[in-house]
């Protein structure tokens, strides 16, 4: 339970300071944040609007989920706000990367980078999507003969890591992809399970965390040198060709091979996870919503018949493209994200001092009834022309907004739609009942907790898809929003 220590509404025409939770002595709000953030977030929104103070032990935070207030932070106001104390503990592991730095550095990084981002370069991705995403499915086949169950975030984490690798740096990293799923659940644990008692002792102990850290940078030095290998020998890669060819702004010198790791480390760590986990939930929303299975399939049919996605059709894909953004709305993968004000602002009628910390949450903004009716159901028809038109924009930013909007979110976009259409060609899936879904407690990105277990019904004994599906055989659990309540609730 929270109390409000100033009115909700600012009063007109002056500036004061946010209402907010009054929390205890030193630790201000810290306990109910540890406790469960995601609810806890939420909570402050409906308890004390979209422009919300608090302290979390010595830091003052401010949480801004109101359209206007978070386009001045993302847009109008952007270099008022950098990364700041809360993203530095990503740099343990990905040094001087795009996600972490700001300024110059950051400019001259993402301007050498960003061709292999734009629409052009990510539609030539498509054909390795397609064929990355057929293997899979062909191994499913055999599962699915088996009636062996599949465990749905492994799959599409590989998946998204193989697709990646293939399409940005022309490398096959397949073989590596069951070592890198334990390296990144390594490199959560590095960035965000602070206070234990290895982080105590002296720093020239040797800590169970430090040895984490050598493994992770041992293991992306390897696929670093491989990729560089790869790249020598066949010239080939989009993006690596972009970093092998970078030079430095002011000097003029080639990229270190500091820096070319970190950018390396920073898109495989950024680029691969957020996908899986957004292709993990997009999957069970359909699942556990036969009407909106029933449109997908109809649409599908129509536009692809038996055929694959490719460069021209995805694009009529317009149901699908809708079913996409409600999950992307409901689930956003990277639900929360900080900034630092380097100078005093107003937001929402609200002061910001100087050196206030700053946090944006998609998760709270799309759940914000004063832009979404009905914020739990799942409703691809939020997303008509006509009903984004109506919105405010920045009521829905899954991918951030402004100069430090994600590079990857065409990228991310095709994968998403390419992948979900031809899986659905190919299978239905349903949960197996007994696997409750829960966020857990969400640090980076927003996994379900547990294994997220699937059945498959293959749609037809001889594959890809002409529209007519099998029932499935166990009925799917009801889905109903993590976030607060039903069935599937967040845990710690
Ligand atoms: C569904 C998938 C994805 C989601 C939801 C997502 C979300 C985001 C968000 C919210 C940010 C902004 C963070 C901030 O402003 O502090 C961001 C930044 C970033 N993302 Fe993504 N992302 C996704 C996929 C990708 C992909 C596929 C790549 C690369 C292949 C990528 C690479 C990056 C990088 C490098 C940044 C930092 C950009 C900069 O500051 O210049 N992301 N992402």
């Amino acid at each position: 339970m929270t109390t409000t220590t100033t009115p909700a509404t600012a009063p007109t025409g002056t500036t004061t300071r946010a209402p907010g939770p009054k929390g205890v002595p030193l630790l201000g709000s810290l306990g109910p944040w540890r406790r469960n953030t995601a609810e806890f977030l939420l909570g402050l929104q409906r308890d004390h609007g979209e422009t919300v103070r608090m302290r979390l032990g010595p830091m003052t935070v401010h949480q801004i989920t109101g359209p206007d207030a978070v386009r001045q932070v993302l847009v109008n106001n952007h270099a008022n706000y950098v990364r700041g104390p809360l993203y530095e503990q990503f740099s343990v592991v990905m040094g001087k990367g795009l996600l972490t730095t700001d300024g110059e550095y950051w400019r001259g990084h993402r301007r050498a980078v960003q061709p292999a981002f734009q629409k052009n370069a990510i539609l030539d991705i498509v054909p390795n999507i397609v064929t990355a995403t057929t293997e899979m499915l062909d191994e499913w086949e055999v599962k699915a003969a088996r009636e062996e169950p599949v465990d749905l975030m492994t799959e599409m984490l590989k998946l998204t890591l193989i697709t990646l690798s293939r399409s940005l740096f022309a490398y096959d990293i397949k073989p590596s992809s069951r070592i890198l799923k334990r390296i990144v659940d390594d490199v959560v644990e590095v960035m965000f399970r602070r206070g234990s008692a290895s982080e105590m002792m002296p720093s020239w102990l040797p800590t169970d965390r430090k040895r984490k850290i050598t493994r992770i940078h041992q293991v992306f030095d390897k696929i670093v040198a491989d990729v560089r290998e790869s790249y020598a020998r066949t010239g080939e890669g989009s993006l690596i060709s972009l970093m092998e060819e970078a030079k430095d702004p002011v000097t003029g010198e080639p990229w270190t091979d500091q820096e070319l790791r970190d950018e390396l480390l920073t898109i495989y760590l950024a680029g691969h996870e957020t996908t899986a986990v957004s292709l993990c939930w997009t999957l069970l929303s359909i699942a556990n919503h036969p009407p909106v299975q029933e449109e997908l399939d109809n649409e599908i049919g129509e536009v692809l018949g038996s055929g694959l996605p490719d460069t021209q059709n995805t694009d009529a894909l317009t149901y699908t493209k809708m079913v996409v953004d409600e999950s992307l709305r409901m689930h956003p993968p990277i639900w929360i994200f900080p900034r630092a004000a380097v100078g005093p602002d107003s937001l929402g009628g609200y002061d910001i001092e100087a050196g206030s910390s700053i946090l944006l949450s998609p998760l709270v903004s799309h759940h914000n009834p004063r832009h979404w009716d009905n914020p739990l159901a799942f409703d691809p028809y939020r997303f008509t022309p006509q009903a984004v038109k109506e919105r405010p924009r920045m009521a829905y930013f899954p991918f951030g907004a402004g100069p430090r909007q994600c590079i990857g979110n065409t990228m991310a976009l095709l994968e998403l739609r390419t992948i979900v259409t031809m899986i659905n060609q190919r299978f239905k899936l349903s949960m197996i009942p007994g696997h409750a879904l829960a966020y857990g407690s969400p640090v980076i990105s927003l996994r379900p907790l547990d294994d997220v277990m699937i059945h498959l019904t293959p749609r037809t004994p001889t594959g890809p898809g002409n529209g007519t599906a099998v029932p499935a055989p166990t009925p799917a659990p009801p889905l109903t929003c993590p976030v607060t309540g039903g069935k599937a609730q967040l845990a710690d």
